[in-house]
């Protein structure tokens, strides 16, 4: 097929905008958000007026800040001196101390002067890079120094987004939802889960809603069970301490799988609206099962790769791999399995959603297999659906082959990365792709149900670059069904 159809790229006509980052220092801005930032400038998608503030502790001028980023990035590896210079033009670093209002008090005299030599007022987006341990300090921050203030030319918008973990358990994280909802409405506050950003997660409610083909099927008398694997190739070791007190099931299954999962089995919403999407979702993460001691022993498997106490320089039990059985307690999914599975250190970085259909219930010749139609979510974006085929020749036996649709085959360019593609909609104020605090409350309560007994199972180790602990490939044989991700 020729690569004929280019990406399509929305014109924004963005507003003003001063996006003030915190935590400025940190991975997540050298490997994500400033390697965005840039993209971004390059391809004119930023806002005709914006300013860039980059928070941090460290004492850097702008111009010591960004040499800083492209040593420290992983992603960023030289930046032209044109790109350089056009990119400091945005930029200004502010040295403060999270835990100091007095030390934030010259940044709202920043921000009200960038503002003023043409009397523009800018929208104020507020990005909370940081460790979750200085949320509250920094929305207390932007109250007290007025940089929440409105603007007295015109309307100016002020948001907020927040990184993950956004809690550590339910109670944590109705805590900060109550704290954050002291200072700003819901419509201020983004929380991000940046799976929603890629445009093959978002692809799963168009395949499902665009195609009259499978909402039929979509049910428990037709598909057997559903497969949500993030495999990862990286250890934890770069993160070590952070990972280290999260472990797999905080870290990827809490947001990244059950936002996956949601969108998978949700209803169709009535309209594109932001409520209404995000109302279906909650009705699925709100009706997962919650575990009961018994359930966790033989529904969940974790492990932890060889030389991980190496990486943390400690003995520890912490899981870098979490392999799960969910089930959605909804009538359309009543008995339908959901194998969540996540782990570090395996052989290949790889995520898959695969729904499996049902067998025929008679098959009329040798060899059929069931219809798996997977989302192929990273590396290779595609879609696969496999079909039973006839071998040519005489007689009649069957091969499995895929129909496939590939991103790279059936488009030119390069697909926008997930963080451009939520920092562009946060400038926007398009919150469809970001998560609602009772979605984050029903995805904790769901984990919560695990963790009570989560020190009393087993931990198995597994080889690095392995497949992972083979008590959880011998696990999910028992209900004769076998990992499909690989
Ligand atoms: C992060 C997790 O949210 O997602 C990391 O904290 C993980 O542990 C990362 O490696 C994976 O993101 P991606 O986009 O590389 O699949």
């Amino acid at each position: 097929m020729p690569r004929s159809k280019k990406f399509h790229t929305i014109k924004h006509n963005l507003p003003p905008t001063v996006l003030t980052i915190f935590g400025a220092t940190g991975d997540l801005s050298s490997d994500y958000l400033l390697p965005a930032l840039f993209n971004m400038d390059s391809q004119g998608l930023l806002p005709k007026n914006f300013k860039l503030v980059c928070v941090g502790r460290r004492p850097f001028n702008s111009k010591q800040y960004l040499d800083f980023i492209v040593k420290k990035s992983s992603i960023i590896t030289k930046l032209s001196s044109k790109t350089k210079k056009r990119f400091l033009s945005h930029l200004t670093y502010f040295q403060g101390d999270f835990e100091s209002v007095e030390s934030f008090k010259p940044l709202a005299e920043l921000l009200a002067d960038r503002e003023n030599p043409k009397h523009e007022c800018y929208n104020r987006l507020y990005y909370f890079a940081t460790s979750p341990q200085y949320f509250a300090s920094i929305a207390h921050i932007l109250k007290q120094t007025g940089l929440l203030m409105a603007c007295q030319v015109h309307e100016r918008k002020v948001r907020i987004l927040v990184e993950k973990p956004f809690g550590f358990n339910l109670k944590s994280a109705q805590a900060l939802n109550k704290l954050l909802l002291k200072y700003f409405s819901e419509q201020q506050i983004y929380r991000i889960d940046h799976y929603q950003g890629k445009e093959t997660v978002q692809n799963l409610m168009v395949v499902r809603f665009a195609n009259g083909l499978f909402e039929p099927l979509w049910n428990n008398r037709f598909i057997d069970h559903v497969e949500i694997s993030a495999l990862e190739k990286d250890t934890a070791a770069a993160r070590a301490k952070f990972y280290d007190q999260t472990g797999a099931l905080k870290d990827f299954v809490q947001n990244h799988i059950l936002q996956m999962l949601s969108l998978i089995a949700m209803d169709e919403p009535g309209n594109l609206t932001t409520e209404q999407i995000r109302d279906e979702k909650f009705k699925i993460l709100n009706a997962l099962k919650l575990f009961d001691k018994q359930g966790l022993q033989s529904n969940i498997i974790k492990g932890q790769y060889q030389g991980y106490a190496k990486d943390v320089e400690d003995e520890s039990k912490t899981e870098t791999y979490v392999a799960l059985k969910a089930f959605v307690n909804l009538p359309r999914w009543q008995g339908v399995p959901f194998y969540l599975r996540t782990g570090k250190a395996l052989a290949k970085k790889i995520a898959e959603v695969s729904v499996h259909f049902k067998e025929p219930v008679r098959c009329l010749f040798p060899g059929c297999a069931a219809n798996v139609l997977t989302f192929r979510i990273q590396p290779d974006e595609s879609v696969h659906l496999q079909i039973n085929n006839k071998i040519p020749g005489f007689g009649v036996s069957l091969h499995q082959a895929n129909l496939d649709f590939s991103y790279k085959a059936a488009f030119a360019g390069k697909i926008t990365s997930a963080y451009e593609r939520l920092l562009l909609d946060f400038m926007e104020g398009d919150q469809r792709l970001f998560i609602r605090s009772d979605e984050i409350e029903a995805a904790w309560k769901f984990i919560d149900s695990i963790t009570p007994a989560w020190k009393d199972l087993p931990l198995y180790t597994y080889k690095c670059g392995s497949s992972g602990p083979k008590e959880s490939a011998e696990w999910i044989k028992k209900d004769l069904r076998e990992w499909w991700t690989r």
